[in-house]
């Protein structure tokens, strides 16, 4: 292991914009670390799995980082084999745990981090987890520790893949929840406000939205207008003769307690909250899930072999490929505003 890259900046600044150093940036590769980081997702175990299986097949050796960033710097670190990885690929969570580590935000925290893989002998880390995960690899890079990202969080919020693992399972949770909620809204002829997660992000909101044919669809992208875009639009919904409705919101667009007790105030429509929470994180992942896992879990490896570092997993136009580390962290991602605006007309 050796520094990569010409920046001395040590911490997350976004300004710094480092370059690697064109030529010296391979490196042979014999000991893989692997850690999942941020908020579990569906398919990290078969992401591991894909890692694991995959160096061991080209004599790497693996090991396994235990609780994320956290666990690095803590030196909860053991080896894995073949058999550590059995019986994980149809299991939700993560078996190599996971946290949301404070510590690492600082550089001194990162410098701990890259000291223990040191002890380890590590010469790479593949990280699994979403857009704060993999801005934590950035910082570990900066610092000389070669890294390669596999996006994998529910909210689907990595700018440089239109695909990250366990979004597929998440969407599947969240619509059978809301189809049941449907039944007894329709039943009871109310409004069932379903608050889906997604702090920053609203693909959740919006694509189960679409898939339930909920008549509001809140999202933190597109600022609402409470009375034009809720109240309004279900009085409309009523006057054309619907009896029950679904209103999908994103955490980060509000609260759905609020919002039903807004509906029942202003309407008089019997308004009823559900907060999915952390339930749309657990489960065991979809077929899709478990596919693009094992595919880029294998990719992750391969760009390693390749002598490649600081690449992000992405998945683009059908296909799954790599990104540099910086150059995704750089690009944006934006929600189709055609897609709100088919999904409302087609539920009314
Ligand atoms: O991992 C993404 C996510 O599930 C977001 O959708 C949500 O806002 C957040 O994590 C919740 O985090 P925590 O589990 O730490 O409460």
């Amino acid at each position: 292991m050796n520094p990569q890259i010409t920046s001395t900046q040590t911490g997350a600044s976004e300004a710094a914009s480092p370059t690697y150093p064109v030529g010296s940036d391979k490196v042979q590769v014999r000991n893989i670390g692997v850690l999942t980081s941020g908020g579990d997702a569906p398919g990290m175990n078969a992401a591991i799995r894909a890692v694991v299986r995959s160096a061991l097949n080209y004599g790497l050796n693996v090991y396994g980082i235990y609780r994320g960033y956290h666990g690095l710097w803590r030196g909860d670190i053991q080896p894995l084999n073949g058999r550590s990885v059995s019986e994980r690929l149809q299991r939700g969570g993560t078996f190599l745990m996971t946290a949301r580590s404070e510590t690492f935000k600082t550089p001194e925290g990162v410098a701990k981090g890259i000291a223990m893989a040191k002890v380890f002998n590590l010469d790479a880390l593949v990280i699994i987890g979403g857009d704060g995960s993999i801005r934590g690899a950035r910082d570990l890079a900066l610092m000389g520790m070669p890294v390669v990202c596999i996006p994998g969080t529910i909210d689907n919020d990595v700018a440089c893949t239109d695909y990250t693992i366990g979004y597929d399972t998440a969407m599947n949770t969240a619509m059978e929840a809301i189809d049941k909620l449907r039944d007894t809204a329709s039943s009871h002829e109310r409004c069932s406000v379903i608050e889906v997660m997604g702090r920053e992000a609203g693909y959740i909101a919006l694509n189960v939205g679409i898939s339930c044919g909920a008549e509001v669809v809140l999202i933190p992208e597109q600022p609402h207008d409470f009375n034009r875009d809720v109240i309004k639009r279900l009085l409309e919904c009523r006057n054309r003769g619907k009896t029950h409705y679904i209103v999908v919101t994103a955490e980060g667009a509000g609260s759905a307690v609020d919002i039903a007790y807004r509906i029942e105030e202003k309407t008089g429509i019997s308004a009823r909250a559900t907060i999915l929470g952390h339930l749309q994180r657990g489960g065991s992942p979809s077929a899709r899930d478990r596919q693009m896992a094992s595919i880029m879990g294998v990719r992750a490896v391969e760009i390693l072999r390749s002598g490649q570092l600081n690449r992000i997993v992405a998945y683009k136009n059908g296909d799954v490929t790599d990104v540099d580390l910086l150059e995704g962290l750089k690009m944006t991602k934006t929600i189709s505003m055609d897609a709100i605006r088919d999904s409302l007309i087609i539920a009314l």
